[in-house]
């Protein structure tokens, strides 16, 4: 069973936030399914690493539309991204040199994070965005 299944209470309004979004859903299945079945430190670094390029990928592009639309709120949420690169960064330090497995309080935490970010800050952005005409 998936760690985190999409539903439409995920949708931000927005078509390549939503693909965006689903593909970092379906990334942390994939790294949750790799813990769970044990396979090896290799695989689930080059997961782990995967998923910060992708994480710092699509924060760029929200940032980027914030900046070209004037979104009032673009100071708080750019923070909010910084902090939580930071913590996958440092997580995928923490895994890269040492032998310590990707236990399941990491998982809440990547899982926790993705969840509440979408649904808590992201979706502040819908009504702003598709005023001014992004879908
Ligand atoms: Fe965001």
């Amino acid at each position: 069973m998936p760690l985190i299944e999409w539903s439409d209470d995920f949708s931000v309004g927005i078509e390549t936030a939503d693909i965006h979004h689903k593909k970092l859903i379906s990334m942390i299945n994939s790294l949750h399914q790799a813990m769970s079945n044990g396979t090896s430190h290799e695989v689930i670094t080059k997961i782990l690493s995967a998923l910060l390029v992708y994480t710092d990928k699509h924060f760029k592009y929200e940032e980027d539309l914030f900046l070209t639309y004037n979104y009032p709120q673009y100071e708080e949420h750019k923070k909010e991204h910084d902090e939580l690169l930071c913590q996958v960064e440092e997580l995928n330090e923490k895994f890269k040199t040492s032998k310590t497995c990707i236990s399941i309080e990491v998982m809440k935490f990547l899982k926790d994070w993705l969840k509440n970010h979408i649904q808590e800050t992201d979706k502040q952005y819908t009504d702003f965005l598709n005023s001014k005409g992004v879908r």
